[in-house]
């Protein structure tokens, strides 16, 4: 069995390890190995993970297995006006295609019921993300050239409108 359960600081090193391995595996192609592993490097260290974790705008679960390990990882991050950006979705690639990842984008909407939307950036090429985006309600709003997008890569934003309460 697999749960949903918010992050504590007992998971950053697994989730900076997930995060590792993730953008290794999927952004090696788009962006080349070496930016992939130092974007990640650079960004998901476990003191920064931790730093997050103290951050009341910041909300990440984890995705648990029945031994304890980490299975998947889900960040979303609050900005001064209210509006909410997932910044991070990432599941263990035998996970790919399970539903965990729709598990982790419903803890994460669910957590902010009431807003009119929210928001994401994904990395131009990451089909498998956008095509998962878009089955789950979210709209390409935005496309940003590669020198406003992730790492120096041309990106998308989508937008899935949420029901008010
Ligand atoms: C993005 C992610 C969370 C989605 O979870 P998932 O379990 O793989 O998603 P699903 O299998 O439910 O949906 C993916 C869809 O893309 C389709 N797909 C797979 N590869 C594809 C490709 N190259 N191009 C287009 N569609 C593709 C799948 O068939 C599936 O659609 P279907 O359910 O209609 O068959 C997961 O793949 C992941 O962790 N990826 C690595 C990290 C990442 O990219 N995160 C997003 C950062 S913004």
């Amino acid at each position: 069995m697999t749960h949903i359960r918010a992050m504590t600081r007992n998971d950053v090193d697994d989730v900076s390890r997930l995060l590792g391995a993730s953008w290794r595996r999927t952004y090696s192609p788009i962006m080349g190995a070496s930016t992939a592993a130092r974007l990640s490097d650079d960004r998901h260290t476990p003191e920064a993970l931790a730093t997050e974790l103290e951050d009341e705008d910041n909300m990440s679960f984890v995705a648990e297995r029945g031994d304890g390990s980490i299975a998947g990882y889900a960040m979303a991050v609050m900005d001064k006006q209210g509006d909410v950006m997932l910044e991070r979705l990432h599941i263990e690639p035998q996970e790919f295609g399970s539903g965990l990842a729709a598990d982790l984008l419903h803890a994460v909407l669910a957590a902010h019921a009431g807003l009119p939307s929210i928001a994401l950036e994904v990395i131009e090429g990451n089909d498998r993300a956008v095509a998962f985006y878009r089955k789950h309600g979210f709209e390409v709003v935005e496309r940003r050239q590669a020198a406003h997008g992730v790492g120096g890569h041309a990106s998308l934003i989508m937008r899935r409108l949420l029901a008010r309460a």
